[in-house]
């Protein structure tokens, strides 16, 4: 339709080549409801008659409902959907109508229109999905404020801490990510429509009416920026792509629990697959999906800054291929935080074996060590090495727990370390051991932000109040958008039934 200058159509293998209509398909119902607020205001200010307008905006509402031009997706001759919804509705019209559609507009400025809506409605599925995700971990975490368990650094028993404490920590990194997806809608919802394809129009449109009517906030005022600026797409990338590696920490972590070596955490049969040899199996298949695909992010958003790069000023073709990755990634994390919110709400907790593990680790050793500290004013570096003998010797002595030491084998590791003459007898060392008990090595803990009990409740009482503010303020602009969007839903309506 285009093809005003080259003569004959595109070869049939260029065509298909660089038509995006395919992709596009996800766009079909922005790009209808920006083309109704454009013609709203071409009406508007005299570029349409009232007769034009109706018949316009009459088809493109036939269109919305109609799966038939849904099917040409796959196997049409358009370019892309632009093309497509502008061919099909001087069809349905006439070219002196429908013609003059595309008046003040280029393909340009309605592609990146077209995007922002689709981001946009994105931001907000993902900002629910993600309030979703922390309402559950901080649920499960007021039921686990005493489940002891051994924290880890490297992987190798570090501090004992309660399993509440990792899952608020889950909390908190998610509510940074609902921040960032949150701030962005605002750079996020500004209109580009009426740039035209690089420098405006002769023609006196006017923009911040389209913009309004789509429920945008703002312009984006430059039309070279408007038209070829993609940082705020990249943005939207990167923060989904920030949003997958916070959970896939959840998910290896819950990978490693879930081991029979661990044995802390049962995934829900619901998520858990199975073997089609082995019949013991229950693997934590939608956790290594949520891995890989944290993965497939990751390369999705080097694909789309590689695209940009290098890139001059203006519209540029290559700028079409980052669309599907876009969509691709967007649909990653909502799908990610759907089954991340599923396993968090039923995941079974071993608090038996967890509790089990704790008593026997050497993960009290720094509490012992502070304990030391407190009661018999030593160096933190005496203390240290004081520990650390007494660990290597129950090592030596197979392993065994610190509190099995005999007062024998303290007083050995007090003289070996040189330490007797600080007036530290063995017995004060084998009480001191014996009253550092998992749950005392908790409650010793006072320190902000620690596992002890009432830091717990704190970070839950935070993370409730949060949510609630957060809440509403999603809610809010849900509705407001969903408002404009129904009030330009009834001008068309309008606007067909008015005009004669
Ligand atoms: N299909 C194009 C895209 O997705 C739309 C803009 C095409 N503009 C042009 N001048 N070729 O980016």
């Amino acid at each position: 339709m285009y093809r005003s200058r080259p003569h004959g159509n595109l070869d049939d293998s260029a065509l298909s080549f660089l038509s995006s209509v395919y992709d596009d398909r996800i766009l079909f119902y922005y790009d209808i409801l920006g083309s109704q607020a454009h013609v709203i205001m071409l009406y508007e200010v005299g570029i349409l008659t009232k007769n034009e307008l109706k018949k316009i905006l009459k088809s493109t509402d036939s269109l919305l409902k109609d799966a038939e031009l849904l099917k040409e997706f796959g196997n049409s001759n358009s370019e892309d959907i632009h093309e497509l919804v502008e061919s099909a509705i001087i069809k349905m019209t006439d070219m002196e109508s429908g013609g003059k559609m595309h008046t003040a507009r280029s393909r340009n400025d309605q592609v990146v229109l077209d995007m922002r809506m689709k981001v946009r409605d994105d931001i907000n599925n993902i900002c629910k999905n993600l309030l979703n995700v922390i309402t559950s971990l901080v649920k499960r975490a007021e039921e686990n404020v005493n489940s002891i368990m051994p924290m880890y650094t490297h992987l190798q028993h570090a501090q004992l801490g309660v399993f509440s404490h990792y899952l608020l920590s889950y909390a908190y990194s998610l509510i940074r990510d609902f921040d960032r997806f949150f701030e962005l809608y605002d750079r996020i919802n500004c209109s580009p429509l009426g740039a035209c394809a690089i420098g405006g129009s002769s023609i006196d449109i006017d923009r911040e009416r389209v913009s309004s009517m789509l429920g945008f906030s703002d312009l984006i005022y430059n039309s070279i920026d408007a038209t070829s600026s993609r940082d705020t797409l990249i943005e939207f990338a990167s923060n989904c792509l920030i949003c997958m590696l916070n959970i896939c920490k959840i998910s290896e972590d819950f990978i490693i629990w879930s081991t029979s070596e661990f044995g802390f955490i049962y995934l829900d049969d619901k998520f858990s697959s199975s073997s089609s040899v082995m019949p013991q199996k229950k693997n934590p298949d939608p956790l290594e999906i949520i891995r890989g695909k944290t993965g497939l992010a990751s390369g999705i958003f080097q694909s789309i800054s590689s695209i940009i790069k290098g890139l001059p000023s203006g519209y540029s073709r290559d700028l079409q291929e980052i669309k599907s990755p876009l969509w691709k990634i967007s649909l990653i994390v909502e799908d990610s935080l759907l089954i991340t919110d599923g396993i968090i709400k039923t995941i079974n907790i071993d608090k038996k074996r967890m509790h089990k593990i704790s008593s026997e680790s050497y993960a009290i050793s720094l509490d012992i060590a502070e304990q030391l500290i407190k009661r018999k004013e030593i160096s933190f570096r005496h203390a240290h090495k004081l520990v650390g003998g007494l660990v290597d010797c129950a090592v030596k002595k197979g392993n065994i727990p610190l509190k099995l030491l005999s007062t024998d084998d303290i007083s050995q590791v007090l003289s070996d370390t040189d330490l007797l003459k600080y007036g530290i007898t063995s017995e004060e060392i084998y009480f001191l051991i014996k009253d550092i008990t998992p749950e005392n090595s908790i409650n010793y803990r006072i320190t902000k932000g620690s596992p002890n009990k009432n830091e717990q409740l704190a970070m839950i009482l935070f993370l409730n109040i949060k949510m609630n503010e957060y809440q509403k303020k999603i809610n809010l602009r849900i509705d407001s958008l969903k408002n404009k969007i129904n009030d330009l839903k009834l001008a068309v309506e309008k606007n067909i039934i008015d005009i004669p």
